[in-house]
């Protein structure tokens, strides 16, 4: 079983501190837009160019600043249509609220907000793929422990992640950054559904042993 506290791993601690990870994207202040477009040949599992990288970490820092309800939005409407995940998040306390008492209510943004702070490590740090994908296969890893959560369910989330960058970006959300913000959520819900399948099997096959 991994350790009790999920979010343990994306707190404040920078990726430089060897005992943590980053919370926060490296300084941005003298940066400027790479002018090669070509896919940077370092990493093919990510398929977006440098430029493209640049401009997503350069717009999510937009949504970072509007965390909480960007998060809470993600959630509300991944809960509106899906019902019966009230209950996989305990969360059957506002199932018959207001759209805006879901919004406001406190265990949905607080657990909204250490989900974005997530994203906010993994996104800020896109450019660093190894670093990337050891957070989602941790993340991954961790939801095969949560009851009654199967792999597939990830993908749930990707609609309602796309409708609230979208909403809070508003004319900062283009064609252009909508394709972008399309390849990157796939990798993210794919790298966790991996690495979600395969301690599923692990924690079988444990369980198995255990058992017989
Ligand atoms: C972008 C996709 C997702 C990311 C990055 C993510 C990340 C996280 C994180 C960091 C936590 C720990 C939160 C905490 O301990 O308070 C968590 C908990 C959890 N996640 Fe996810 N998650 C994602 C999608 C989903 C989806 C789609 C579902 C279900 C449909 C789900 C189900 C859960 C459950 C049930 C918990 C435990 C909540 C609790 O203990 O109260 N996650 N997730």
């Amino acid at each position: 079983m991994p350790s009790a506290c999920s979010c343990f791993g994306f707190g404040t601690r920078r990726k430089s501190d060897s005992v943590g990870v980053a919370a926060a994207p490296k300084p941005a202040s003298n940066q400027t837009a790479p002018a090669n477009p070509s896919t940077s040949a370092a990493d093919a599992r990510i398929p977006l160019n440098e430029r493209q990288k640049f401009l997503l970490v350069a717009n999510w820092k937009g949504i970072s600043r509007k965390a909480s309800e960007t998060g809470a939005t993600m959630f509300v409407q991944l809960l509106r249509s899906n019902e019966q995940f009230y209950e996989v998040f305990n969360f059957g306390h506002v199932r018959s609220s207001t759209k805006e008492e879901q919004l406001q209510d406190e265990r949905i943004t607080k657990h909204a907000e250490t989900v974005m702070k997530m994203l906010d490590v993994v996104i800020s740090n896109v450019k660093d793929a190894d670093y990337m994908f050891q957070l989602l296969q941790k993340s991954g890893a961790e939801h095969a422990y949560r009851p009654r959560f199967q792999p597939e369910m990830f993908w749930k989330i990707e609609e309602p992640f796309l409708f609230a960058v979208k909403e809070i970006l508003q004319d900062r959300y283009t064609e252009n950054m909508d394709q972008i913000y399309r390849v990157i959520i796939k990798i993210i819900l794919s790298s966790l559904e991996e690495a979600c399948r395969e301690e599923s099997v692990r924690k079988a096959i444990k369980n198995g042993t255990k058992n017989s």
